[in-house]
């Protein structure tokens, strides 16, 4: 059942069934609920979980205790490796964002698994690979976007994934809330609420209950804050 379970995890996919039977004796199934913190930054690392269905996100706390989210892993993806390469405290903070069920791969298996596969430390590294770029990318827009162009730009992507477009708007169906986009773009819900207030008022969106309505593509014409 749990080989079954883990052909849905890219990494594996390109191992044999032999194969699978044989990593399946290292791993276990673990179902946690929403909300749960998984372990915390600076905690020694003990394992490595891979998702099989939910969500995760991985955040950090600044000096002052606000979050910044580092990355939302869902179905598929995994998180927990780097502590584990590096023999390094835990780098963030892990929280279930819905109940999510996992295959969690013990530290002391962990090297024994990547010597034996060497096709999923490849596929660990490239994924390390995008998530570094992804670092790099935001990295600059902490560096060189205001708090305005970062909440603009995280709006772009809103309605790439959560987006359905009408002819003169387009309506985000996700019920966001303003914590998690503060968290997202390194800002206070204060500044978030302010912003979107603002933009309300000027009539490039309108805030509904569990949905927004965006008039304006916020890419194409840069809005006046
Ligand atoms: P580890 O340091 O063991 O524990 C926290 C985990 O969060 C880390 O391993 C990675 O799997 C994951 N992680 C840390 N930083 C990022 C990032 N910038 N993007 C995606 N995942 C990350």
């Amino acid at each position: 059942m749990i080989a079954y379970e883990m052909r849905k995890i890219g990494i594996f996919s390109e191992l044999t069934g032999d194969e699978i039977g044989k990593l399946s004796e290292y791993v276990r199934e673990q179902r946690i609920d929403k909300g749960v913190e998984l372990f915390h930054q600076e905690e020694p690392g003990d394992a490595m979980y891979f998702i099989l269905k939910g969500g995760v996100r991985i955040y950090l706390y600044s000096l002052s205790g606000r979050e910044l989210t580092l990355a939302v892993l869902k179905s598929g993806q995994f998180f927990g490796e780097m502590s584990l390469l590096d023999g390094m405290p835990r780098s963030a903070n892990a929280v279930t964002m819905e109940n999510t069920d996992f295959i969690v791969l013990k530290r002391n298996d962990f090297l024994n698994v990547l010597h034996a596969y060497p096709i999923i430390a490849i596929k660990i590294l490239k994924d390390m690979s995008i998530r570094v770029r992804e670092a790099d990318a935001m990295i600059e827009d902490f560096a060189l976007l205001n708090v305005y162009d970062r909440l603009i730009k995280y709006m772009d992507k809103l309605i790439k994934t959560d987006g359905r477009k009408e002819e003169y708007y387009t309506v985000i169906t996700h019920n966001i809330k303003r914590q998690d986009i503060a968290s997202a773009i390194g800002t206070t819900r204060e500044t978030v609420s302010r912003v979107l207030s603002s933009w309300q008022r000027k009539g490039y969106i309108r805030l509904l209950p569990k949905k927004m309505i965006v008039y304006r593509d916020m890419t194409l014409r840069r809005v006046q804050h």
